[in-house]
């Protein structure tokens, strides 16, 4: 897509971002890494396990609320089997909110086991979050606040604007230092992120958008668009992306004087559609195609 190489990557940038998270290693005993549950794998930054180094890690899949339930359990699978803990959750509802902590314990096992070895029983657990925009970083951190009564506070010896939220009882969250933006090398990437609503509309070409998305859909889950849409399977096999997009507009009767079919509405709606879940539950992301997790 044209429009995406705008956006893409800012190595210095990146450099900040990296060189801010590095001195924040040193005070965290792990890293949650938030990604979105319907695209495991275009939504996490390429460059993070270089970024995080060695420290102890877990996935935490949001929005899980809106991936093929199936699909989520799979790619759960697939980060452990790369000896990766990994967590469903969904922010809107609060549903899995509660295995985060356990997960995040269980993951410093050892680590915990040797603070209690030298009387430090109970010594607060830190953990960074990191996660691409949108991703739903501040909802979870706030969710997690709020669930445990959170309090906001500046440490001694941490730059200022640092975000330490206490989420339980020694238990902190760490705001990353920095925004990780996704890398656009991959053009299928790009769009998939285009599509979940992770780069802003203002900057697309919407029409074009929504047309790769009902082309996309209709290759990879035809029966999510034929539905909605009331389209057939056959008819719109060989069509192209712009024309179902039409079909869509004239289905839905957004005309514009003369008859022309409004394709700006019809495109607003097929992304909003998507974006809110009216499409079905959606996994863009197949674990079965991933051969590298990335976290
Ligand atoms: P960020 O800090 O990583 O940038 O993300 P943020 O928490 O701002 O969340 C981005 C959008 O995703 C928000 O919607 C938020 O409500 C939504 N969101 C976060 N977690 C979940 C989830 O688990 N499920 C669903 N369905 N949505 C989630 P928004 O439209 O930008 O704002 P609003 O709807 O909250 O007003």
């Amino acid at each position: 897509m044209e429009e995406l190489k705008s956006i893409q990557w800012f190595p210095g940038h990146m450099m900040k971002t990296k060189r801010k998270i590095e001195s924040q290693l040193k005070l965290i005993d792990a890293v949650a890494v938030l990604l979105d549950a319907r695209v495991p794998y275009s939504s996490c930054n390429p460059d993070l396990r270089s970024v995080i180094n060695n420290k102890p890690r877990l996935v935490v899949l949001n929005k899980c609320d809106m991936a093929d339930p199936e699909e989520t359990k799979k790619w759960i699978r697939l980060f452990k089997e790369k000896g990766i803990a990994a967590i469903a959750l969904d922010c809107k509802s609060g549903k899995g909110l509660n295995t985060f902590i356990p997960t995040v314990k269980n993951v410093l096992a050892d680590k915990i086991k040797a603070w209690e070895a030298k009387g430090m029983k109970g010594k607060t657990v830190k953990v960074m979050v990191v996660g691409i925009p949108n991703v739903g970083k501040s909802s979870f951190i706030n969710r997690m606040s709020k669930q445990n009564r959170a309090r906001v506070e500046d440490r001694p010896g941490v730059t200022r604007g640092n975000q330490w939220f206490t989420i339980g009882k020694g238990f902190d969250l760490l705001d990353t230092p920095g925004v990780l933006w996704p890398k656009f090398n991959d053009k299928l990437v790009g769009e998939k992120l285009a599509y979940i609503g992770s780069v802003k509309d203002d900057i697309l070409d919407t029409e074009h958008l929504a047309g790769r998305l009902l082309e996309y859909l209709r290759d990879n889950f035809p029966d999510s668009v034929c539905v909605r849409y009331k389209l057939d399977k056959e008819h719109i096999a060989q069509l192209e992306g712009y024309d179902i997009l039409e079909l869509v507009g004239r289905k839905r009767g957004m005309l514009i004087s003369g008859g022309e079919i409004n394709t700006e509405r019809a495109a607003a709606t097929v992304l909003d559609e998507f974006r809110g879940g009216l499409l079905g539950k959606i996994t863009l992301d197949k674990s079965e195609e991933c051969c590298d997790v990335r976290v």
